[in-house]
């Protein structure tokens, strides 16, 4: 998400800091900013906007040192604005920082209690108060960041240094990465090896629980009870382009990699599997209010509209609440009637998409609560919708959207449970085993992922077919609808996504070997019926490529190729079931030499009609 960079050593920093910020660029941000120790003391130089607003203050309120840090905000708590840029200066520390700290409430109450004051509304001002906490009592930094992780929970890196110590840089890893640029007699600590790749190519990772301790002499590396960690160096030979996608080939599949952290980013803070409980602070309703609504309308465009549609088997499924399903471009125009106890939900990754925009003005404008789904924090959507639930899945770059995706289906996922919850339409008891399901999705994607060759292999057999059908039921019918759009978005080869009980009103007459079929086809609710289905399309002389539960011999023995996922849930199924189909467009798509991050004709954020 948010872009890190610290420098220790005999140069002036500035220029390294704002030159490394310019290399996390690609990572997208809404504002930038600098600490650097001169004279004592600690400066800050921080504004919203783009880098350049930053270079225009610093050559207005010129700043000079030798060791400090540097940061581009994606908002995620807080919006976009010059108090919740980064670095955050409390006392005598400044902080920057990427991740969730999930019990921030918890701290800043404490804090505020103790008579502290807060001037951001972000996550990150609690780390800092935290520091000044200790190292205003005395401790060094190291001790006073030792004593600060052990309250802090989440997800999170940070950078952090201190007046009192000069040339001093703490770092800290836990699940969001960070790397250590080894100079001579100067160090880097940065979020990603880019920002620094021009000044060194010696580098060494930070595992999950580590810290560094950097200045001009040396860099040591510690867990967080102290103890001294020691490996070697690596020598980094990636080109500055593959460094930006982190050693991936491109941002689309960096991002489908990037799902199991997104998932577990935006389940975090919302739930407790143990007790069966969802919770959403940003939802414009009261629990009574919750269970006195009468409908749900879910509006959205492509992937989202996707992902509205599983929307809707969950919240009918587990909330038992009637809803609505509609293109934001279509809704806008229908005069649709909107009745007294209408929640319209809004679900866009940029928050920008003007059909969806319309899509909630219309809704809102006859009367309903609107909320959002969005992945922009402060996009217009978001600020315009009554309450918003954000997705946490970072930037997403390539055009062919993945990772907001699968994290629009864990939000719609929860907020479903939410209503259930809320309705008493499931025990807590219910509620817990969803919950756990959901904590492990994460883990399954993870072990998944690894099987890449797999599907590459698959598609290299079929990367000359022109034409293809996606099929699936309930649940995975909006699936076998993105999967085709997924290959067609990137690879430009005809895809049709269909309701496997439709096809034999009509694209059956389409099945021949020319045009491979892909079932999805769990075990499930509609197992039967689909590998009926499957069958069908078999005996017309169709190309089967089957995606489903492990150990389905049958399924193996009855398709040309198969790919199997690991047992799961009925609601987190299609959240893992899209990921083969992602990983199959995107090797479709290289293999047919493709533009796979910026397809021909397609805009990321789409803000015309
Ligand atoms: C564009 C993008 C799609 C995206 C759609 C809706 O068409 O290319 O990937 O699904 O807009 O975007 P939103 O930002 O509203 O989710």
């Amino acid at each position: 998400m948010c872009g890190i960079v610290g420098y220790t050593g005999p140069r002036s920093c500035v220029e390294i800091l704002v030159d490394g910020l310019r290399r996390l660029e690609y990572r997208g941000y809404d504002s930038a900013g600098v600490a650097i120790q001169a004279g004592g003391d600690i400066a800050i130089r921080k504004s919203q906007g783009k880098i350049a607003r930053l270079t225009d203050l610093i050559a207005r309120k010129p700043v000079a040192g030798t060791c400090g840090i540097g940061h581009t905000r994606w908002a995620t708590h807080g919006r976009p604005s010059d108090e919740n840029a980064h670095p955050h200066r409390v006392g005598r520390v400044a902080v920057i920082h990427n991740g969730i700290v999930e019990n921030h409430r918890t701290i800043k109450e404490r804090m505020i209690a103790k008579g502290r004051t807060f001037c951001s509304e972000t996550d990150t001002e609690v780390i800092s108060h935290l520091l000044d906490e200790y190292v205003s009592a005395g401790l060094p930094l190291e001790e006073a960041v030792r004593k600060a992780v052990a309250e802090l929970r989440g997800s999170y890196a940070f950078l952090a240094v201190t007046d009192r110590e000069p040339g001093t840089l703490v770092g800290v890893r836990l699940n969001c990465p960070m790397v250590v640029g080894m100079g001579e007699g100067e160090f880097f600590l940065a979020s990603d090896l880019t920002a620094f790749l021009s000044h060194t190519r010696d580098v060494l990772f930070l595992e999950d629980g580590e810290m560094a301790i950097a200045t001009p002499a040396g860099v040591r590396i510690t867990d967080f009870s102290g103890k001294r960690r020691e490996r070697p160096n690596q020598r980094i030979d990636w080109s500055p382009a593959m460094a930006e996608k982190g050693g991936y080939r491109h941002f689309m599949l960096k991002e489908i990699h990037e799902q199991p952290r997104a998932i577990l980013d935006t389940l975090a803070g919302r739930m407790l599997p143990e007790s069966g409980e969802v919770f959403f602070e940003t939802l414009p309703l009261t629990g009574e209010q919750l269970s006195r609504l009468k409908k749900v309308t879910l509006v959205a465009c492509g992937t989202s509209w996707h992902a509205a549609i599983v929307g809707k088997f969950m919240i009918e499924g587990m909330a038992r609440i009637p809803v609505e399903v509609d293109l934001g471009s279509e809704y806008r125009y229908r005069d649709p009637v909107v009745e007294e106890g209408t929640l319209c939900v809004a679900i866009s990754q940029s928050g920008e998409t003007a059909d969806t925009l319309a899509g909630m003005r219309e809704a809102k404008g006859k009367g309903a609560t609107t909320v959002s789904i969005c992945n922009v924090v402060a996009s217009t959507i978001a600020r315009e919708s009554d309450g918003v639930i954000y997705t946490h899945a970072g930037p997403e770059i390539g055009v062919a959207s993945t990772k907001a995706f699968t994290t629009q289906l864990v939000a719609l996922y929860l907020m479903a449970l939410h209503l259930a919850q809320a309705r008493k339409v499931l025990t807590s008891g219910e509620i817990s085993l969803h919950l756990i399901d959901l904590a492990e999705l994460p883990r399954k994607i993870e072990e998944f992922l690894k099987r890449e060759p797999e599907i590459a292999a698959v598609a290299r057999k079929y990367k000359d077919a022109r034409d293809f059908l996606y099929l699936g039921r309930g649940i995975s019918y909006p699936i076998a609808l993105e999967g085709a759009l997924k290959l067609k978005e990137i690879s430009y080869i005809h895809a049709e996504g269909y309701p496997a009980g439709e096809m034999k009103h009509g694209p059956i007459a389409l099945i021949d070997e020319r045009m491979p079929v892909l079932v999805l086809c769990a075990k499930g609710e509609s197992y039967e019926k689909t590998f009926s289905n499957l069958e069908e399309a078999r005996s017309r002389g169709g190309r089967l490529i089957a995606v489903g539960t492990e150990g389905d011999d049958l399924l193996r023995e009855k398709s040309e190729d198969a790919i199997f996922l690991p047992p799961c849930g009925r609601y987190a199924r299609p959240i893992l079931e899209v990921v083969p189909l992602q990983l199959f467009a995107y090797h479709m798509a290289v293999l047919n030499g493709t533009d796979v991050d910026q397809p021909r004709n397609l805009a990321k954020s789409v803000t015309v009609e």
